[in-house]
């Protein structure tokens, strides 16, 4: 059966920062620690005055095909997952298959293009959106561009401004592919809840203590499914485990959650019954409440068990160092996670060809997807192509008032001038307005 998934990504940064423990702390208020230690985020990325979801999905999406040799021509499909889009009619793809046509010979007048909306799993949607019209057939030979942009901006002051972020992550989605295969088996959990949302606003309407729940239940679901077309899976089968990263302090409620699940009924639970106790089972309660109190307590004692953080250290904690840096991406999230993991196995000298990523991907309101990735012979020449790091350490660092600047900015409700914090170079960039209130472009050199 012809393989088909990721061929090659790119990542663009937005070009700011800021830095959560020096600037954004003190000014609230708080103990850095509970940024760096408690959400587990050091950074969020924000675009610069001439940036915004167009100019970065475009500028991945440049580098993409810059480095892979491609034309319009070979490209068949462009999709973007974005929940930061500024037209509810006209796509960002539009905008962005604009922008690539300036600086190549030929058009994309030939290519499929939408835009994706489910909360931050619009990325993932989009990848399936793909797989499925290579798998089918219908793409006479042509790769498919999908590009999750984002700039996952909160109301300033709510809770949620702690895990802002902006970035773009351009995936290329072809036969045969070399840096990861995705599995035919899928396993979803979906429900209607009213957790975090925007209707018809920019910022989100959050209620941020119930949407860690929910992520959570959906996860959970979402894992069940999986294994009823998959089978039960292990910690062993896979050798990291990205999951959709809000923020760091989230996907260490997820793992232990997963680990949970995946020990249930195997030797490795029985080895750790005699420290912690087996899990709880829900028959042995008289009523849920106290079944649910029981398998809290459990969850804490099997976070600090030494099983557990072996395989955490190992499956899940490589996945968060580009994540910790930049903030949420939204639909790009689960996306970095990836990379970051294929990252670390290539600077651990790790030989992942034929091993296997278990991807949790969400969005809020809410649906979860778990599918499995196998990873492909070229991973390491494609991942060792990545400059995440240099655009990391090149960002811009602002002060507290600069950010309410940069914040301001961005906000569609406001019409706020500012100055460009670094100098555009090679690069697309937002010029304005036109005619029709549609938003302008040109690449500078
Ligand atoms: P908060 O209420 O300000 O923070 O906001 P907190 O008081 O709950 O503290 C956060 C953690 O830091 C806690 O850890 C504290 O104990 C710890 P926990 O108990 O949860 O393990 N802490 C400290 N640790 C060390 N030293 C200290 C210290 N102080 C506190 N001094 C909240 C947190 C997540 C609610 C907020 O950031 C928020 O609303 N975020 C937005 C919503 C969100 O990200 N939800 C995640 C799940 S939903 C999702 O992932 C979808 C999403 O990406 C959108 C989409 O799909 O489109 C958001």
């Amino acid at each position: 059966m012809t393989a088909v998934g990721i061929d090659a990504i790119e990542i663009w940064t937005g070009k700011l920062k800021l830095d959560l423990a020096e600037t954004f702390a003190p000014e609230k208020g708080e103990d850095p620690e509970k940024y760096t230690k408690g959400l587990g985020l050091h950074a969020s990325s924000f675009p610069d005055a001439h940036e915004d979801i167009v100019t970065m999905g475009a500028n991945a999406a440049h580098r993409l095909m810059e480095r892979k040799g491609l034309k319009p021509d070979d490209i068949g499909r462009i999709d973007v997952a974005t929940e930061s889009s500024f037209d509810n009619s006209k796509p960002v793809s539009t905008y962005i298959a604009g922008c690539l046509e300036s600086v190549y010979d030929g058009d994309f007048h030939h290519a499929n293009k939408g835009e994706r909306k489910f909360a931050c799993i619009a990325g993932t949607q989009s990848l399936d959106d793909a797989y499925n019209w290579i798998k089918a057939g219908r793409n006479r030979g042509r790769s498919a561009l999908v590009v999750a942009t984002d700039t996952a901006l909160y109301a300033r002051g709510d809770p949620g401004e702690a895990t802002q972020g902006a970035g773009a992550v351009a995936m290329l989605i072809t036969e045969e592919p070399s840096l990861v295969a995705l599995s035919t088996e899928q396993g979803y959990g979906s429900a209607d809840e009213t957790d975090f949302l925007k209707p018809n606003q920019q910022f989100p309407s959050v209620d941020g203590k119930r949407s860690m729940q929910v992520y959570l239940a959906r996860m959970r679901e979402a894992l069940e499914d999986y294994e009823s077309v998959a089978g039960a899976s292990h910690p062993d089968d896979f050798a990291y485990v990205p999951f959709h990263t809000p923020f760091p302090g989230m996907v260490r409620k997820a793992a232990v959650l997963a680990y949970r699940h995946m020990i249930r009924d195997t030797p490795i639970e029985e080895d750790l019954a005699e420290e912690i106790g087996f899990q709880p089972r829900e028959e042995d309660y008289e009523d849920r409440e106290a079944y649910k109190e029981a398998i809290r307590e459990h969850m804490d004692a099997l976070g600090s068990t030494a099983a557990y953080q072996e395989w955490y250290d190992a499956a899940i904690e490589p996945t968060l160092d580009i994540s910790r840096e930049v903030g949420n991406w939204y639909t790009g999230s689960v996306h970095i996670a990836r990379a970051a993991a294929l990252k670390r196995a290539a600077e651990d000298g790790r030989d992942l060809a034929g091993e296997v990523l278990g991807v949790g991907s969400y969005g809020s309101g809410a649906q979860a997807e778990v599918h499995a990735e196998t990873v492909r012979d070229g991973w390491k020449e494609e991942i060792d192509q990545l400059n995440v790091d240099e655009q990391i350490d090149d960002r811009y660092d602002l002060s507290f008032a600069e950010y309410e600047n940069v914040h301001d900015r961005h906000n569609h409700d406001k019409s706020v001038e500012l100055e460009d914090f670094t100098i555009p170079e090679s690069e697309f960039v937002f010029t304005g307005r036109g005619r029709m209130n549609e938003r302008t472009y040109e690449y500078v050199e």
